[in-house]
């Protein structure tokens, strides 16, 4: 495979859609010369350019792309080429109107919108393939093109007919007979019994819903749907002949799609990230903490560095609240991704369009069409420090540390009936549970890993299982054999309830773990959001406040190491730890606040000697570090989330790479972001 400049240079640019300026050569001019004057070097072409290229059926016009291509590359900015897949011209929807996706009320959508299309259709799938692969003869061996951004954004189900018999094939091909099917759906429950396969309707609007196996199968086959259609895409490229690497922007935490499944298919992961900066303005750290984890998560897909594919100069159209970012900002917002790994930062948009729903987004060039603009300003800054950065490209993120987050359990979370009756969407509180253990570890400067329960988990000291309600085949076998041979696992309530398909194990919970934990739960109670219970810590007294769940468990080998301080389980355990193989396990009884976080795995950490970004840096508050590397190098990229100055001081001189300076006393500007060198490695 080619890949280019992408381990070379930071790339820098966005989605550019001179598409919707043809008939503007003075607008194509501009653009080539602010681009150069901003210092991009990147833009993502014909995102949505399908009635550009194919303006009726059968009839392409490349020669404008073509000449785009040449242009930008002749200019010295590469071109991220797309597919348009994620929006149809009027006439395939007028002609075809199979192409336009189906509800879960069985209607069919008009032409209109975007991402209107469904997974299934033959003719749509072969239209798709004539586009990827006649784009691909044309222009994947150019030298300006350097990567394929397959569609956009790939989300939403469609339930047309075809969709529902691929649902009914998908089901036949896993289950195998009916029988099995109706016993891993437990289908007696309420006489939902199948006769057979072609039965089986999809979750639909007035349709089964309280058959949980029959809802997680839809998801993942959606799941599948999606990914499939990706393969299909890429394999129209390479169709083509073109050898260029293939990626697809994904939505960070996104709840409809599994994205650890598009691991095998993408070459390159990558997404788009919009924070909403200045929620409150005081404390920027709970914005912060979401994006750290979110490119975490996305680098973890592939465990290489990514790319930033979309963030918004200025701010977007769509947030509750546009607040535009402070001064400085950008650069903080753009430089996290790069200090979480990615190896670029582009954006969602590089020029405004003049109508229609996105006109008022954030965009490089507005629609003054000049560079006299803050924005524009804080853009060109980027680019410059992007240039200055291309070690930083040779490096990742590798760290000791891995919480787990599994979409698969997070819908299963979403659709368990009881304890709290939160909406599904909430999924329990999964996701901000996830990301209070990783908000410890962000404090502290400490690398993390967001990995699902198909990842490996050998090589990590540390391993994170917040609320493993569901074990997906395979995990208590991976998480008992990496506690034997000496790992640290942190299990909590409410795991190890339900197998894959979402059927209760017949046992006690944690199904599997008990000696692994030392422990089995025998009930769990539920708190109304207002009300709280205490832990008492055995060894020092300290009290934290617990909450939403507490399970109320019986130790069998394991050793006490906080107690409830209220209710009838008053003097139960809240916190324990075994001891098992080489390794140890602990557990933790109930959601616990902030403070307890903070001061448990701080602990962890000086116990296992977690590798921290800076060594010995006392991270002032909601300042934090990250660390990239090789073989060769360390650089820890230290960040102020402050709208102040703020120092940091460390025991060994590190190297600023952008500026040279050799030092101990690292200042940072408000929103301040430097990237350090340290010399400890050679
Ligand atoms: C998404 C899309 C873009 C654009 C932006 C707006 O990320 O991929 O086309 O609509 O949102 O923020
Ligand atoms: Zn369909």
């Amino acid at each position: 495979m080619e890949w280019k400049i992408l381990n070379e240079q930071m790339l820098h640019g966005g989605d550019y859609n001179p598409d919707q300026w043809l008939d503007r050569p003075d607008i194509l001019k501009k653009d080539i010369e602010l681009m150069k004057q901003s210092h991009v070097n990147a833009a993502s072409v014909g995102i949505f350019a399908w009635s550009a290229l194919e303006p009726e059926e059968g009839r392409y016009e490349f020669d404008w792309l073509e000449k785009v291509i040449d242009n930008l590359y002749n200019n010295g900015i590469y071109t991220v080429l797309a597919t348009p897949s994620g929006a149809r011209p009027i006439w395939m929807a007028l002609n075809h109107p199979e192409v336009l996706r189906v509800g879960p009320d069985l209607v069919r959508n008009q032409m209109g919108g975007r991402h209107n299309h469904c997974y299934t259709s033959p003719y749509y799938r072969q239209k798709v393939w004539d586009m990827d692969k006649k784009l691909s003869e044309n222009f994947g061996k150019h030298p300006g093109v350097i990567l394929w951004h397959i569609s956009n954004e790939y989300g939403g189900e469609c339930y047309c007919p075809l969709c529902q018999q691929e649902f009914r094939n998908w089901l036949k091909k896993k289950y195998g007979t009916i029988e099995e099917l109706n016993h891993q759906w437990w289908t007696a429950f309420w006489s939902h019994t199948y006769s057979s396969f072609d039965q089986i309707e999809p979750p639909l609007l007035r349709g089964e819903h309280s058959v949980h196996g029959l809802v997680l199968d839809w998801k993942r086959f959606v799941t599948d749907r999606t990914v499939d259609f990706c393969a299909w895409e890429k394999a129209a490229i390479r169709a083509g002949g073109s050898d260029v690497p293939v990626t697809t922007n994904l939505m960070g935490f996104y709840n409809g799609l599994n994205y650890f499944k598009f691991r095998d298919v993408l070459d390159i992961a990558s997404w788009d990230n919009y924070p909403f900066w200045h929620t409150n303005p005081q404390d920027e750290s709970q914005v912060a903490i979401t994006a750290a984890a979110t490119h975490d998560l996305m680098r973890c897909i592939k465990q290489e560095p990514f790319l930033l594919m979309e963030s918004v100069p200025g701010v977007t159209n769509w947030h509750p609240v546009c607040r535009m970012k402070k001064p400085g900002m950008h650069e903080l917002s753009s430089l996290q991704a790069v200090a979480h790994g990615s190896n670029s930062v582009q954006y969602f948009q590089w020029r405004k369009s003049r109508g229609s729903s996105e006109k008022f987004h954030g965009a490089v060039v507005g629609h003054d069409g000049t560079a006299n603009t803050r924005v524009f300003r804080e853009v060109a800054t980027v680019g410059s420090r992007l240039k200055k950065l291309p070690e930083v490209c040779k490096t990742n993120v590798k760290p000791e540390v891995a919480i787990i987050f599994d979409w698969e359990n997070r819908w299963a979370l979403g659709e368990v009936q009881g304890l709290l009756n939160v909406s599904k969407e909430q999924s329990k509180n999964y996701v901000p549970t996830v990301l209070e253990h990783y908000e410890a570890f962000w404090r502290m400067g400490i690398p993390v890993d967001l990995v699902d329960m198909s990842c490996d988990f050998s090589g990590y000291k540390l391993v994170i299982a917040p609320m493993l309600y569901m074990q997906r085949e395979g995990i208590v076998e991976k998480l008992r054999s990496f506690v034997e041979k000496g790992g640290t696992l942190v299990g909590t309530y409410w795991s190890g309830l339900v197998n894959e398909n979402d059927l209760c194990f017949q046992s006690f919970a944690p199904y599997g773990m008990q000696d692994v934990f030392g422990l089995y739960s025998e009930e769990i109670d539920a708190l109304y959001p207002d009300q709280r219970n205490k832990m008492v810590m055995s060894a020092s007294g300290a009290e934290y406040e617990l909450r939403e769940l507490c399970d109320v468990v019986h130790v069998s080998t394991a050793q006490v190491l906080g107690t409830y301080k209220e209710d009838y389980y008053a003097g139960n355990p809240a916190l324990t730890l075994n001891f098992f193989g080489f390794g140890q396990a602990y557990y933790l009884c109930a959601r616990a606040d902030q403070e307890f976080y903070k001061d448990f795995y701080e602990e962890i950490a000086d116990d296992l000697q977690l590798e921290r970004a800076l060594d010995n840096a006392a991270l002032p508050h909601n300042v934090t570090a990250s660390l990239r590397k090789s073989d060769e190098e360390e650089i820890a990229i230290v960040q102020n989330f402050n709208p102040f100055p703020t120092t940091v001081s460390l025991e060994n001189a590190v190297t600023d790479i952008e500026t040279g300076e050799y030092t101990t006393h690292i200042k940072l500007e408000p929103y301040g972001i430097r990237f350090l060198l340290k010399d400890n490695v050679m």
